[in-house]
């Protein structure tokens, strides 16, 4: 079996509803999932929640729920926010599943008896709120710790490390020599600074279930239960395991408590190692850092990508529930439509910097880029084509195949790469271009004037052709619209394939369906 573009987001929190952040995210991986498909490739798109630790525990018990029951109602509403942003996800994870735990604990077993793990007391500082040990070095000038970390606890406990320490030169190696491996270039320089500055501190693996049960059993030893993060990241090896991927399987053959039940089906996928992780800023660390370390442990290959995009503000200021700063995409999307959320997200922000979230930048872009120009242009294509010429398609006329062909090549050529904004902003100059065309030529004065019929033939195809071709390369952007367009056009196949980007595909003589606003104007 040919191995699937493999592409993961990272699995949300279950301690509040789904934000931008978490929409955000989705939408970017599945605008590269869905280029990957029109690229033919075979594709297998991942997301799914985090639901053990301290973090969900505390939001379960104070709303009055068990942690169990409480999850369940939650990864419902983030398994239908993907579902609502269009997201082309081929599974859906939870680190509850049982196909997770099974495979988290036979790592675990095999990790344990290859003798990476040590036992230790701890005596320090604790947050429990982000389930984290700190040290001296943590603290704030003033003494304080950041307000991020919530009460900081004096702890002292028993747990299980991670040896960390022995790897760290190798990653180093692998991160230089790997030049695409963090993604984009600020994030890798700033994994390789801190691998090069400091010494890694072994990773504590466990939680004493008698201060926090809310987590997957550790195997060797009942007492404690896996630290949250490393149950987590586990999940991208945990889901292909569990539908028979042999490169995952084949690292736990031997392994005593490896799930049977599936080491003798038929692999139904094959998927490690994973393309890309696409993650937020601020887990690069466990990503970029403690994974890899993770997976050499395992004895697996290392993903390809971890491609790291920034974080939305709105107006300007932190996303907070508790001030109300909040942009919430399942309203943007009742109240504009899904494409218009989707559209904005990508053009506003490239991915790696930090985006701003204003209601006037949204409503701008809706009506000039999408209502203005996109929706403009296929609208005034169409019904120029239906009124003048009965909806059918004339004789083939190549006056924008230069342009149109040339947009095509440059926004494929974005998208391999990831560059979402790019690939938008490319393909509005041939929307752009088609809108002048219009404007330029004049069909309307064409249609008065019967000398000027051949004239007019020529024009009408080159706007319905263009149309055409937008929607194929706007489908991983745009979905709904993109397979609109091709109603309108009464086009039977989906927009999903770039090799039908080629100028030429609508045939003379085929005659389209009916118009309709895409972007209808608001006030
Ligand atoms: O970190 N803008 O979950 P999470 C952009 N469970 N992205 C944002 C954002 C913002 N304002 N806020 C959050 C976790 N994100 C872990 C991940 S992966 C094995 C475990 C992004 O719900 C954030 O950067 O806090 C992360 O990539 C994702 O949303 C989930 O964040
Ligand atoms: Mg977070």
């Amino acid at each position: 079996m040919t191995k699937a573009f493999y592409i993961t987001t990272a699995i949300d929190y279950v301690n509040g509803q789904p934000h931008l952040g978490h929409g955000y995210e989705k939408v970017i991986t599945d605008v590269i999932a869905r280029s990957r498909r029109s690229l033919g490739e075979k594709v297998f798109f991942l997301t799914g929640v985090d639901e053990h630790g301290q973090k969900v525990q505390q939001v379960a018990v104070s709303e009055g729920k068990a942690p169990q029951a409480y999850c369940d109602e939650l990864a419902t509403s983030f398994k239908s926010f993907a579902a609502r942003l269009g997201a082309s996800n081929d599974d859906f994870i939870r680190t509850t599943d049982s196909r997770h735990k099974q495979f988290v604990q036979a790592f675990l077993s095999k990790l344990h008896a290859a003798g990476h793990f040590y036992k230790e007391t701890y005596k320090g500082f604790y947050s429990p709120k982000e389930e984290t040990f700190l040290t001296e070095r943590d603290r704030r000038p003033d003494g304080t710790f950041d307000p991020q970390y919530g009460e900081v606890i004096d702890l002292q406990e028993d747990n299980y490390y991670f040896r960390m320490k022995e790897h760290q030169s190798w990653l180093i190696n692998h991160i230089e020599s790997h030049p695409e491996f963090i993604s984009p270039p600020e994030r890798r320089n700033e994994i390789l600074g801190f691998l090069k500055n400091s010494v890694l501190q072994d990773l504590c693996i466990t939680r004493p279930a008698s201060r926090l049960n809310w987590g997957i059993p550790t195997p060797f030893d009942p007492a404690y239960v896996t630290y949250v993060w490393f149950d987590a990241l586990l999940n991208y090896v945990t889901l292909p395991a569990s539908l028979g991927d042999l490169t995952v399987l084949a690292a736990l053959e031997g392994e005593p408590n490896a799930p049977r039940s599936t080491l003798h089906a038929p692999p139904s996928v094959n998927l490690w190692p994973a393309d890309v992780h696409v993650i937020g800023k601020d887990i690069s660390k466990f990503h970029a850092v403690y994974w890899p370390i993770m997976l050499k442990a395992m004895e697996l290959p290392l993903p390809r990508q971890i491609l790291v995009h920034g974080w939305w503000q709105k107006d300007g200021q932190k996303l907070s529930k508790s001030t109300g700063n909040v942009v919430d995409p399942l309203a943007v999307i009742e109240e504009w439509g899904l494409d218009a959320f989707r559209y904005y997200v990508v053009r506003e922000l490239d991915i790696g910097p930090d985006g701003n979230w204003t209601d006037a930048g949204f409503q701008a872009r809706y009506h000039a880029e999408l209502a203005n120009g996109l929706g403009n242009l296929v609208n005034r294509s169409l019904s120029m084509l239906k009124r003048y010429r009965n909806g059918i398609v004339p004789a083939r006329s190549d006056e924008l195949v230069g342009e149109a062909e040339k947009v095509a090549r440059e926004t494929i050529e974005h998208l391999k790469r990831f560059q979402l904004q790019a690939a938008l902003q490319n393909v509005w100059t041939l929307v752009n271009r088609a809108n002048q065309y219009v404007d330029q030529t004049a069909p309307f004065k064409l249609a008065k004037d019967p000398s000027q019929a051949k004239r007019l033939d020529e024009v009408l195809y080159n706007l319905v052709e263009t149309c055409r071709i937008l929607a194929v390369l706007l489908w991983p952007f745009i979905p709904t619209t993109a397979t609109k367009i091709f109603q309108q056009l009464r086009l039977s196949d989906e927009p999903n394939k770039f090799a039908t980007a080629a100028w030429g595909g609508l045939p003379a003589g085929h005659t389209i369906g009916e118009p309709a606003a895409l972007f209808p104007r608001r006030n």
